[in-house]
């Protein structure tokens, strides 16, 4: 049986939404990227956007689970500045050593996501499995996106990762 690990950062909730719906239809352990300082406001955005623009490494607090447990790991950042949200940055600078096979997801605005999933798999150090790239929009209705399912369908296929599909959305209206 396939050990799953999701890793996530979220400031305003959507990478969290998602990260939990990855987490439930494929029965994974759930690791939030948790600040030691706060990020709310405009001056937590501010700070973000340097940290992203700079490529800094906050401090972030230690995680409850190790990466190295576990057959694959799903990485999901929101998009800053065309990239990875920095405490993503740092939890993979701590533990890159330890990510054999991993997926990556990002949501975002609209754009920066194909840049901000390369730089990802560059920190990450192997190639990702799978891809998934979630606008805010779509990310309350992500359970029967279409591109959700294709990431889940396309780690069945090369990881045999046991996967609980919900049905398509206009299936769901049928
Ligand atoms: C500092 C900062 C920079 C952002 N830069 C981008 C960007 O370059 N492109 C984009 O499409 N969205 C950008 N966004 C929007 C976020 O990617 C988007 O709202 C994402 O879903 C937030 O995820 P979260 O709610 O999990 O924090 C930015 C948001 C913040 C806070």
């Amino acid at each position: 049986m396939n050990r799953i690990l999701v890793v996530y950062y979220s400031r305003s909730g959507h990478t969290e939404f998602v990260a939990r719906q990855i987490a439930a239809l494929c029965h994974a352990d759930l690791e939030r990227i948790v600040d030691r300082r706060p990020r709310q406001g405009w001056l937590g955005y501010l700070r973000s956007s340097l940290e992203a623009i700079l490529g800094l490494r906050p401090d972030i607090e230690r995680g409850r689970h190790r990466p190295g447990d576990y057959d694959l790991v799903i990485v999901g950042t929101p998009v800053w500045f065309w990239g990875v949200a920095s405490p993503v940055r740092t939890w993979l600078h701590r533990h890159r050593g330890a990510l054999d096979h991993v997926a990556l997801f990002c949501t975002c605005g609209g754009s920066g996501h194909a840049r901000t999933l390369d730089a990802l798999e560059a920190m990450c150090g192997s190639p990702a499995l799978a891809r998934l790239v979630l606008t805010e929009r779509a990310v309350p209705q992500c359970q029967r996106d279409p591109a959700l399912r294709s990431f889940l369908l396309e780690l069945k296929r090369v990881r045999s990762v046991s996967v609980s599909l919900p049905p398509l959305q206009d299936q769901a209206h049928a």
